[in-house]
C-alpha cells in the first residue's frame, strides 16, 4: 500500500487524532501529536476528509512525554497523557472557541473570556471509576475498554492494574475482587465495579453491581476480604425489574455514605449520588461562579439541573434563595440532607424533569443556572427556559458542541458577557465551561 509522509499540526477534539494535510485535503491521524513528523498509510476517505494509521514516527514532537499509566496505549479512558499538560490545556481552549464561533456563530473576539484554568492535581483526581467484569472461558478479568480507532471494529475490555488518574488504592481493591469474582466464576454474577472516593477527606465507597445475591457462604468471604481494603462504604446494587433503569441498593458493610468536605461544607455521598468527577477544579468553577453572582447581586436563583446540590449549597449564604431541580429522586433526596446538615434552609430542592417543573412564581427568580448533560438542552427545555425570560442565566457544560447548538438559540434574546473554561479532566478530551448571559433589554 502507498505511504506518505505527514506533519502534525493540530490536535481534533474531542476525537484526539492529530491533523495533518495530504495534496491540500485533511488528514486524520490516531496516535500522534502536534508537531510529529509521521509516515502514514491512508484507511479511508469520507467527504474529503483523510482518516490514516501511522506505519512509522520519523520525528517526534518535543511537545511529547512519556505516558504515565502503564496502559495508556490500549486503554479508551485517557487519550492525551502523551502530549505535556500545557498543551493539552492550549488544544482545549481553542476548541472551546472554535466551536463556539463554528456552531453558535458567536462573536468570540468581542466578549470577555479568562484563560482555561488547569486541574490542581493532574493525576489522581478522579473520584469515581467503573469497572467492567468479563468472564472468559477460564477465568473473569476486572477491567475498561480498550481504545478504539476507525481501523478496527472491536469492543473488547482489557483487564487493569491501576488507573493513575483515579486513586493510587485501586490495585490492591481489583486484585481482591477479581480474585473473589474467580471463585464465584462459574455463576457469571457480576457487572460492574463502581469506586467513589472523596479528595478532601480520603473515603472510599466500593459498589459491586450483581445480577443477583451472594449465598451466605460466598458473603461472609466477602467480607472478609473488603474487610483487608480500607474501605468506608460497601454495597450492593441489583438493576431493578422496573424499566426505568433505577437500582435496589443494599448496603454491606461500613458507613452508609462517604463525606466530601468543600470549605466548611460536609457532603454526604450514596451510590448513586451525582457528583462532578474532579471535586477539586469543580471548587474553582463554583468559586468563580459564586464571585460572579455576588458581583451582580444575585438574590433569587434558580438551579436545573442540580444534582445533590453542592454547588447550590456553596453559594447559598450569599443568596435569599436558592431552588434547586433535578430528575433523579437520589439526588434530590441527598440535596436535602445536605441543606439540612449544612444548616442551609434558603436552599428548596425539587424532584422533576425540567421540561415539567411548574412548581414556582419564575417571575421572581432574578438569575438561571444551568447545569444539564453531556447532552445539553432538550427542545422542550430550552422552549420552557427561553419562555421563562430570566434576566441572567449562567450555562455550565461539559460539551462544547452542545453548549454551541444551545446558544444560538439563547443569542436571539441573550447577550454573551463572559465565557470561562475549566480542565475538570486532565488527559482526556473534555473539558468544563462557564457561559454567563444577560437579557437583550
Ligand atoms: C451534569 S449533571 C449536573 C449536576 C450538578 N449541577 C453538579 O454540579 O453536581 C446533570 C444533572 O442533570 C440531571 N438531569 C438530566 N436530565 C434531566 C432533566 N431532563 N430534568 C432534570 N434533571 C435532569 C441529572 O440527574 C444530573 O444530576
Amino acid at each position: 500500500m502507498e505511504s506518505h509522509i505527514i506533519q502534525i499540526y493540530d490536535i481534533a477534539l474531542p476525537a484526539c487524532f492529530g491533523v495533518g494535510k495530504l495534496e491540500g485535503k485533511t488528514v486524520f491521524v490516531p496516535e500522534t501529536v502536534l508537531l510529529d513528523k509521521v509516515r502514514v498509510e491512508i484507511v479511508s476517505e469520507k467527504k474529503n476528509l483523510l482518516f490514516a494509521k501511522v506505519i512509522d514516527y520519523i520525528e517526534l514532537s518535543k511537545f511529547r512525554q512519556q505516558p504515565a499509566c502503564q496502559h495508556f496505549y490500549i486503554c479508551g479512558g485517557c487519550c492525551l497523557q502523551d502530549l505535556i499538560y500545557l498543551k493539552q490545556l492550549e488544544i482545549k481552549e481553542k476548541y472551546l472557541f472554535e466551536t463556539l464561533k463554528r456552531i453558535a456563530k458567536l462573536d468570540i473576539n468581542n466578549i470577555e473570556k479568562s484563560k482555561i484554568v488547569a486541574s490542581p492535581d493532574i493525576y489522581f483526581y478522579r473520584n469515581k471509576i467503573k469497572l467492567f467484569f468479563l468472564k472468559q472461558t477460564d477465568r473473569v478479568i476486572l477491567g475498561l475498554n480498550k481504545k478504539e480507532y476507525f481501523w478496527q471494529n472491536i469492543k473488547e475490555i482489557f483487564p487493569i492494574k491501576e488507573c493513575i488518574i483515579f486513586c493510587s488504592r485501586l490495585s490492591p481493591i481489583i486484585s481482591e475482587i477479581s480474585e473473589f469474582a474467580n471463585l464465584l466464576s462459574k455463576n457469571n454474577l457480576f457487572e460492574n465495579l463502581i469506586l467513589r472516593d472523596t479528595k478532601f477527606t480520603g473515603q472510599t465507597m466500593l459498589i459491586l453491581v450483581a445480577r443477583s445475591f451472594l449465598q451466605e457462604k460466598y458473603l461472609t468471604l466477602f467480607k472478609e476480604k473488603i474487610a483487608k481494603l480500607n474501605l468506608t462504604s460497601v454495597y450492593f446494587l441489583f438493576k431493578s425489574a422496573k424499566k426505568d433503569n433505577s437500582y435496589k441498593q443494599l448496603h454491606i458493610f461500613g458507613q452508609e455514605f462517604i463525606q466530601e468536605k468543600i470549605l466548611d461544607r460536609i457532603f454526604r455521598i450514596y451510590p448513586l449520588t451525582f457528583l462532578q468527577s474532579n471535586i477539586k477544579a469543580t471548587k474553582l468553577l463554583y468559586d468563580k461562579l459564586k464571585e460572579l453572582l455576588i458581583s451582580i447581586r444575585s438574590k433569587r436563583i434558580l438551579s436545573f439541573y442540580c444534582g445533590a446540590g453542592f454547588l447550590e449549597i456553596l453559594i447559598a449564604q450569599n443568596v435569599e434563595k436558592i431552588i434547586g431541580v433535578d430528575m433523579s429522586k437520589d439526588n434530590i433526596l441527598c440535596a436535602r440532607e445536605n441543606a439540612l446538615i449544612n444548616k442551609q434552609d434558603n436552599c428548596i430542592f425539587f424532584e422533576s424533569k425540567v421540561e415539567n417543573f411548574t412548581n414556582i412564581e419564575f417571575k421572581n427568580i432574578d438569575t438561571l443556572i444551568l447545569d444539564p448533560p453531556r447532552s445539553g438542552l432538550s427542545k422542550a427545555a430550552l422552549d420552557l427556559i427561553l419562555k421563562l425570560k430570566i434576566p441572567r442565566v449562567f450555562y455550565i457544560s461539559c460539551n462544547p458542541a452542545t453548549l454551541a447548538r444551545d446558544l444560538l438559540r439563547f443569542l436571539r434574546f441573550y447577550k454573551v458577557n463572559y465565557v470561562a473554561s475549566f480542565d475538570f479532566f486532565p488527559h482526556t478530551c473534555h473539558l468544563e465551561s462557564l457561559v454567563f448571559m444577560e437579557i437583550l433589554k
